[in-house]
């Protein structure tokens, strides 16, 4: 039984909270907050665990493993500083906000070579985001347009004049590094790195993107992303094969995924636990009572791999937060 402290007391800290249990491996043992009373009340629903409101008390319990789900500016020294203490880190997208962060997690991982790190991309643990890297594997792709745009529960509250952390770049917010991060994954886990990245997106008056539309140059083929936080989007998502089209609604949902060909239409649903977060923990459970360092270093890779075409996406629109090096 792996414990577990948080990082972050919001409705996603509960959710994960719930599938980490759900899986039968986590016991929640410690909360941080910013505040007693906010640990004591999450830690109401969810007993037995102790509060701290201290990060460096907090990361000497005797936790294996933190989740952290706190705005993303501050995603980067978190996880290093639950690095260096030997905790293993479950750390929310975006795990870094600027690529040059990845090296100084580095430089902790390899001070501490037992531990390990890993970013909560959920819907990579999704069964159908599995189906399509399956068809991939004995298919030519020829394209992809991957859409994934959600009127933000904030938004109303930026319009009325508040500054939201995920609309501030104080906190490295925005469409791309809120939503635009699921498809980005998903193009570099199913399509590789991108010869070329270039990003349009709409900026608010707070210097982040509402939304945007993204192009990314494969050689043989693009891949065009569509993101968004400002608007309700009802497009599907496909990934061209020629004649042949794999479609769903977005790579971070997944509630649909059909076939298309000269024979007619499959059904290639694959059903996924109610709660999103389940199969990411149940994978990073096992993952770390294994020490399967292979599943570390795959993940690791990718996140990599992913980081550096966020960076190469946001410099290519000129976004900047209040934390990038000069
Ligand atoms: N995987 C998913 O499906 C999913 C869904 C939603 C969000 N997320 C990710 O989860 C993370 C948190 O998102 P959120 O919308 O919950 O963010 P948020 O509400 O802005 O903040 C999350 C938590 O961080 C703490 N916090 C808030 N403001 C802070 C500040 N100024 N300084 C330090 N700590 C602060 C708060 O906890 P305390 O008050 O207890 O300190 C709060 O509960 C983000 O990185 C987001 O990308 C993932």
């Amino acid at each position: 039984m792996l414990k577990l402290g948080i990082i972050g007391t919001n409705w996603i800290t509960q959710q994960f909270v719930e599938a980490a249990i759900s899986s039968g491996q986590y016991q929640l043992a410690a909360v941080f907050s910013r505040h007693a009373a906010t640990a004591e009340a999450f830690i109401e629903k969810t007993r037995p665990a102790k509060a701290y409101t201290v990060l460096d008390e907090f990361l000497a319990s005797d936790c294996d493993v933190i989740y952290i789900a706190s705005p993303n500016s501050l995603h980067a020294q978190q996880t290093i500083a639950a690095v260096n203490a030997g905790k293993h880190v479950i750390v929310e997208k975006p795990m870094v906000t600027h690529p040059s962060q990845l090296q100084a997690l580095q430089a902790a991982l390899a001070a501490h070579p037992q531990v390990m790190v890993f970013e909560a991309a959920r819907h990579l643990y999704d069964p159908n985001f599995k189906v399509v890297s399956d068809y991939l594997l004995t298919h030519s792709v020829t394209g992809a347009s991957l859409t994934y745009m959600k009127y933000s529960s904030r938004y109303d509250a930026y319009l009325a004049g508040e500054q939201p952390n995920i609309f501030s770049p104080r906190f490295a917010g925005g469409a791309l590094m809120d939503l635009g991060i699921y498809l980005v994954y998903a193009a570099v886990a199913w399509f590789g790195v991108p010869k070329h990245v270039t990003y349009l997106p709409h900026l608010l008056a707070s210097g982040v993107d509402g939304d945007g539309v993204a192009q990314l140059t494969y050689g043989d083929f693009d891949v065009v992303l569509r993101t968004g936080k400002t608007t309700n989007s009802e497009a599907q998502s496909e990934v061209y094969f020629g004649r042949d089209t794999v479609a769903f609604d977005s790579p971070g949902e997944f509630t649909a995924l059909r076939l298309t060909t000269a024979k007619g239409t499959e059904d290639l649903w694959q059903p996924h636990a109610a709660n999103p977060m389940v199969e990411e923990a149940t994978y990073f459970a096992k993952a770390l009572q294994t020490n399967d360092r292979a599943a570390f270093e795959q993940k690791w890779a990718l996140a990599q791999q992913v980081h550096a075409v966020m960076g190469e996406l946001r410099a290519s629109a000129g976004i900047r937060f209040d934390d990038d090096p000069e």
